[in-house]
């Protein structure tokens, strides 16, 4: 059931303050204020370092979770697209800790490399969203996402929920680890406990993305730039916009724009940065600056005061709630789904059902 949208994207994309509410309902001890202590198969004060193997969108959050740990837990996370990981035959020690993210809990390859961790004698963490699925049947214990049923084969809110519970985990994982002060701390759970009304107040931003996913739509390639976790948020905005609308995207690192890809830029390829003003906001104004010296044309998703400081005409400034830094990419990909949404609409294109995908890949 749609509901009163046009599609089970739309659906799913404004079920998101909801359903990170849930799944914060089942990780943070909202009355004292912290993370609930998670049914970890291995202590992570214990460990050296996780092992992260994933696929697709569930992989492009395992990036951003990698940020996470090793930020807040100086845990040191390998990850790899889960394909890699399973043949790759990486070194891993008995005892360690395997993470694999999956929606459905049945992707052929996250699914090989859970069997060969286990036979590296690896405990297995499972971020899944199917309780019943031969991932999370499989792996030592599971951390569950709670996004309910996902029907698009875009994943949205499962990538969002993905998101919820790694930053939980990592929370969980300073504390255990004495790297997170409890003031820290506190502050990441209160951004966290924020985040479903910025999540609704983002979605207010639709009427706007609309109006610009009409110049989106004239494209042939897009480029997608960030820094920090908004990086593989750039990555995750380009996956979206070429499986719905079948534009060609690519997601940057914005400091890797010289090395390669700042050839490409014209006034027909649009730039999408993204960019919160945080620790790293003036060096990706400065790449910024170099696509626009070069006629690129930019639309920027930044805050209030990104908008005022990165001071350049852009096609589009997309305005966004200043948040703390930890729980930026949570707000952030509310835009990027819907431009990648309007963008395909606009197109004529079946967003639920695009071309040649399957919701769950259970071949390799
Ligand atoms: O069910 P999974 O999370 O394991 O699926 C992984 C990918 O196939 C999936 O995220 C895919 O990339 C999506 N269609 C992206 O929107």
């Amino acid at each position: 059931d749609k509901g009163n949208h046009r599609h089970f994207m739309a659906k799913e994309i404004y079920e998101q303050p909801e359903v990170v509410a849930r799944t914060l309902a089942h990780y943070i001890d909202m009355a004292r204020g912290r993370v609930c202590p998670v049914d970890m198969p291995v202590d992570f004060a214990r460990l050296d370092r996780i092992s992260i193997a994933a696929c697709g969108t569930a992989y492009l959050a395992g990036m951003v979770g990698k940020y996470w740990f090793e930020r807040f837990a100086r845990l040191p996370v390998e990850i790899d697209v889960a394909s890699e990981f399973r043949y790759r035959e990486a070194p891993l020690e008995k005892g360690g800790l395997t993470l694999v993210i999956s929606q459905s809990g049945e992707t052929a390859d996250t699914l090989a490399s859970l069997r060969y961790a286990k036979q590296c004698g690896q405990n297995v963490l499972a971020v899944v969203n199917v309780p019943t699925s031969t991932i999370a049947r499989e792996s030592t214990a599971v951390a569950p996402t709670l996004a309910g049923i996902e029907v698009g084969v875009a994943s949205t809110k499962a990538f969002l929920c993905q998101l919820t519970v790694l930053l939980c985990l990592a929370v969980a994982a300073g504390r255990a680890r004495g790297t997170l002060s409890a003031e820290d701390e506190r502050g990441i759970v209160d951004a966290l406990i924020g985040v479903p009304g910025l999540l609704a107040e983002a979605l207010k931003g639709e009427r706007q993305i609309e109006v610009l996913a009409r110049e989106i739509a004239k494209a042939t390639d897009v480029l997608y730039l960030g820094r920090g976790t908004s990086y593989p948020l750039a990555m995750e905005g380009a996956l979206k916009l070429k499986e719905i609308s079948y534009i060609h995207a690519e997601g940057y690192a914005a400091g890797e724009l010289k090395h390669g890809p700042i050839a490409l830029i014209d006034e027909r390829m649009p730039v999408i940065v993204i960019a919160p003003y945080d620790a790293v906001f003036e060096k990706t104004a400065s790449n910024m600056q170099e696509v626009a010296a070069r006629g690129g044309r930019i639309v920027l998703l930044t805050d209030e005061r990104g908008a005022a400081e990165a001071g350049l005409e852009t096609l589009a400034t997309v305005k966004l709630p200043e948040v703390h830094p930890a729980v930026a990419p949570l707000i952030y990909t509310v835009p990027v789904q819907l431009l990648a949404y309007h963008t395909a609409v606009f197109m004529g294109k079946d967003v639920d059902q695009p071309r040649n995908l399957a919701k769950s890949v259970t071949v390799e």
